[in-house]
């Protein structure tokens, strides 16, 4: 692999499609291997438009707009960050054969929708999952969660991510209620949801699963330590690593990630979601892509999440070595607000072992992730007690 100087004839250029907290990491770590780097989002002043060479505001839905700039830019490699991206687009650049999409044009389209993606793990691969159905209208829903999948259930709509219009429902009258909250917070054009059974499951874990290139040439899947984490109304606050997993059940997990993310191919890192019940594994879901409960890699791995995707996709060698027990909780904006400020940090980060992630997010939202705390322990108990005391010390102010 050769990697040559940003900003003249030789540089090696990356695009990031998305440049929220995951995106900013992944240029960063990209920037430090001398790659010249250009962000995109759909909004000014996003985090990664601050590390970013040059940086574009688009609707990246609108697959003409992406087409001008990729054209405009002419980058050797793109990599989604976000679902909500005209991936039809990207599979037609993709395939002209000038341009790599990481991991795959296929990835992004099948992972940015549940059913493409719910179909073939468990229809196509066989993978154990939650029983589930679709449903395109509310009679149709009503029908096949009565028949088929029962209460209580999860009703989501298929274009949609960080808990966005989910629903916990308990019975059939709550069904009319969570149809019409998935329609309004689904992705436009999109009037489809999933009903799941819920697993009562004792942890739900992400692995993180990386392909990469050995030096042979062929792909190699490496696996990182179990991570742990903890949701709130389907959006993570807590996460730690490595999570304590029987030798059975991280072999069953191991095989899942291996089997899907072999499916979806090409190279780079995947956020494998699994729910485990005694010695049961079920797959939920994958992100072609860092994952945002991965964040404790940085206080955690020798290489974190973001530096596996930039060296993956560069076609470099990875390590998945474990540094030291980790542990990350989120720091929400807790106001509407523009341009805020962060007090307190200095005590924040006299906390034992502790460091910080301020996003530099222009908007802050009462449930908008602003930073992260991360802490490393001599255990995943002390790291999480680190980690949540120094996110309850930083204090959002107007
Ligand atoms: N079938 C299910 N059984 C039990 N818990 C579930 C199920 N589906 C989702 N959840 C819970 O909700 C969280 C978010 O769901 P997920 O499908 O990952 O949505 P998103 O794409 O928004 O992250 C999961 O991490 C899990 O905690
Ligand atoms: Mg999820």
């Amino acid at each position: 692999m050769k990697i040559g100087t940003p900003l003249s004839s030789s540089a090696t250029k990356v695009m990031l499609l998305g440049c929220g907290e995951l995106g900013k990491e992944v240029l960063i770590a990209l920037q430090r291997l001398g790659v010249e780097t250009i962000g995109v989002d759909r909004y000014p002043h996003a985090p990664g438009h601050q590390v970013a060479h040059r940086s574009y505001v688009i609707q990246m839905t609108d697959g003409e707009a992406l087409r001008e700039i990729i054209d405009r830019e002419k980058p050797h490699f793109i990599v989604p960050e976000i679902e909500a991206i005209a991936t039809k687009m990207l599979m037609e650049i993709e395939k002209e054969g000038n341009i790599t999409v990481i991991p795959t044009a296929k990835a992004a389209f099948l992972t940015m929708n549940r059913e493409e993606i719910r179909r073939l793990a468990a229809e196509e691969l066989d993978l154990p999952t939650s029983r589930y159905i679709f449903a395109d209208d509310l009679n149709e829903l009503q029908t096949l969660v009565n028949r088929d999948i029962g209460f209580p259930c999860i009703i989501k709509p298929v274009m949609s991510s960080s808990g966005k219009g989910q629903s916990f429902i308990k019975s059939f009258d709550d069904i009319e209620t969570a149809w019409h909250y998935a329609m309004d917070a689904g992705r436009v054009n999109c009037n489809k949801v999933i009903a799941e059974s819920v697993i009562e499951f004792d942890y739900e874990i992400t692995l993180l699963t990386v392909r990469a290139k050995e030096s042979n040439g062929e792909i190699k899947t490496h696996f990182c330590e179990p991570i742990g984490h903890i949701q709130v109304s389907g959006d993570y606050v807590e996460s730690w690593q490595p999570h304590p997993m029987t030798e059975k059940a991280l072999e069953k997990a191991q095989h899942i990630a291996k089997t899907i993310t072999n499916a979806l191919g090409g190279q780079g890192i995947f956020g494998v979601e699994l729910f485990i019940k005694g010695e049961e594994v079920y797959f939920s879901e994958v992100s072609p892509r860092p994952h945002d409960t991965g964040m404790v890699t940085m206080i955690s791995q020798v290489q974190n999440e973001f530096e596996l995707h930039a060296r993956a996709l560069l076609g470099l060698p990875v390590s998945t070595k474990l540094r030291r027990a980790g542990a990350s909780a989120v720091i929400y904006g807790g106001m509407n607000e523009q341009g805020i400020a962060f007090e307190n940090v200095e005590q924040a980060l006299s906390i034992p072992e502790t460091d910080l992630r301020l996003f530099g997010k222009p908007e802050s939202f009462v449930k908008r992730r602003m930073g992260v705390a991360l802490a490393n322990g001599d255990n995943i108990e002390e790291a999480r007690e680190r980690a949540k005391h120094c996110a309850n010390l930083v204090k959002p102010v107007k």
